[in-house]
């Protein structure tokens, strides 16, 4: 990194402007100003459209002090809206290529190239918008939290969403002139589920009405935001690689907190079905007076949160995603790790499709499948999360076994938009679905049944009924460790 000001020490967290930052704004007076004055519209959205009734509250979270593993993860108390959010980028390598698409071999771009500035600045507002829709969608929950432990993963979720805007703000200020603060500006006007103003895409719009759904949404839709960023961390525009390589540390702990989330879910479900001689999975009323979620209907908001964030990936088939990688500017997962030739003129790759009325996988050009291929990696990604699901049913000797539903099912965007199937993939006419749509996806006796277990439960060191304590602490904190303070009104 080049840069001049005694002030400003390479790595470390510069805390001296309002905007802590690793990027030297200290000496860049015409974006810090852009990102001064873009704040009091932040912290507006932030209070109204942050964690409702806890702005007040002392909570347990963790902020980068650098972006060396030490300095990352350090945690303290703090009041959410005086959470220091910050622009931090992973360090930048001077030796960094463009590494894939007609442009490979050349030195990564450190300023947008004319030609690529739309398509750049479309890239980052799609995932910026992503990024404070979450937190709206998350704004009421943390009323019915299952325990402080789970309140404070909420509220760390939730802060870092918002430096995940202020990561893609940045980029638009500093790189995109007046049409970057433009957008800058609509990140914060976009609401999630506005009839008027939705957010950009549709996952983002659904509601998040129960703390099963946070955590099948930060298993699954969280984990299309990592291979998101992760395609993003490849680009060879330099400055956004090294965004989303930071964001993508913060990333993990999102997976972490719907992984483990589910898991305790089920765990709890598996022990008072065990505890009450209660051994068939499917007797639902039985498992349901027992104050526990059912399996089945664990494995329907499976259904639900996978297909909706499949949809997040586009078109299998996409001319958009064939120029971004052509472009050079939105690789594959892992792009630098895969044996090819990082051109793909040539190369095939197989997809999924509607053939005859079947689903039938075609080789298609690689290049334009390019979202397929992502959506792919996703799918596995979930599947290993699935299994350690399973493992906890397995380990408690019931017979039954989570899913993942078939990639035809429930899908709104690309080759299976516009069919109707079983959670396995048979194609169903119309009147069938409507008729066995319940045995798929949750209904409204199941969203009732999980709204009346979402009672808060706010004592230190105590769990809801529903969820089974977590194996060990936040920053190794024993159990009746107080998360959050909550003011007594
Ligand atoms: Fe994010
Ligand atoms: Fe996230």
């Amino acid at each position: 990194m080049t840069n001049s000001s005694a002030a400003y020490v390479e790595g470390v967290v510069d805390y001296s402007t309002k905007i802590p930052n690793n990027v030297g704004l200290v000496n860049d007076a015409r974006v810090l100003k852009a990102l001064e004055q873009w704040h009091p519209g932040y912290i507006d959205w932030w209070m109204t459209m942050g964690p409702d009734g806890f702005q007040t509250s002392e909570v347990y979270l963790r902020t980068a002090v650098s972006i060396d593993p030490k300095g990352w993860a350090q945690f303290d108390y703090v009041k959410m809206p005086e959470y220091r959010w910050g622009v931090l980028l992973a360090t930048k390598d001077e030796q960094r290529l463009v590494n894939f698409g007609a442009s490979k071999g050349e030195k990564a771009w450190q300023d947008v190239p004319g030609e690529h500035r739309a398509a750049l600045r479309r890239l980052i507002v799609i995932q910026g918008d992503t990024e404070p829709a979450s937190v709206e969608q998350q704004h009421h929950l943390g009323k019915t939290a299952p325990s402080l432990y789970d309140m404070r993963n909420l509220f760390q979720v939730n802060v870092e969403e918002g430096r995940h805007l202020w990561a893609m703000v940045y980029l638009l200020h500093k790189y995109f002139g007046r049409d970057g603060r433009e957008e800058a500006e609509g990140l914060l006007q976009r609401r999630s589920g506005d009839h008027d103003k939705p957010r950009m895409l549709g996952a983002f719009n659904e509601a998040t009405p129960d703390w099963l759904s946070f955590f099948m949404f930060t298993f699954f839709t969280d984990r299309d935001g990592k291979m998101q960023l992760e395609s993003l961390a490849q680009s060879g525009f330099d400055p956004l690689s090294r965004t989303c390589r930071f964001m993508l540390t913060e990333e993990a702990h999102h997976m972490f907190v719907g992984e483990t989330g589910v898991g305790r879910v089920v765990e709890r479900t598996c022990e008072a079905m065990k505890a009450a001689g209660a051994g068939d999975p499917y007797d639902i009323e039985r498992v349901r007076r027992l104050g526990v979620i059912d399996l089945p209907t664990i494995q329907k908001k499976t259904n639900l949160h996978y297909s909706l964030s499949l949809d997040l990936f586009g078109s299998e088939v996409s001319t958009n995603a064939a120029n971004y990688y052509n472009a050079g500017l939105k690789g594959r997962f892992m792009e630098t790790k895969i044996d090819d030739d990082h051109i793909l003129s040539d190369a095939k790759y197989p997809v999924f499709k509607l053939v005859d009325g079947q689903p039938k996988l075609v080789a298609e050009p690689a290049l334009s499948a390019i979202n397929m291929r992502l959506r792919d990696d996703y799918s596995k990604d979930c599947q290993g999360g699935i299994g350690r699901w399973n493992k906890i049913i397995e380990k408690a000797g019931i017979k039954f076994e989570l899913k993942l539903p078939s990639v035809a099912f429930h899908r709104g965007v690309g080759e299976f938009a516009g069919v109707e199937t079983t959670s396995d993939g048979t194609i169903l006419s119309n009147n069938e679905w409507l008729r066995r749509r319940d045995e798929f996806l949750p209904n409204e006796d199941d969203g009732a049944f999980i709204a009346s277990l979402m009672k808060p439960c706010w004592e230190k060191g105590k769990y809801a009924h529903w969820i089974a304590p977590p194996k060990v602490g936040i920053d190794n904190k024993p159990g009746d460790f107080e998360y959050v303070k909550i003011p007594r009104a």
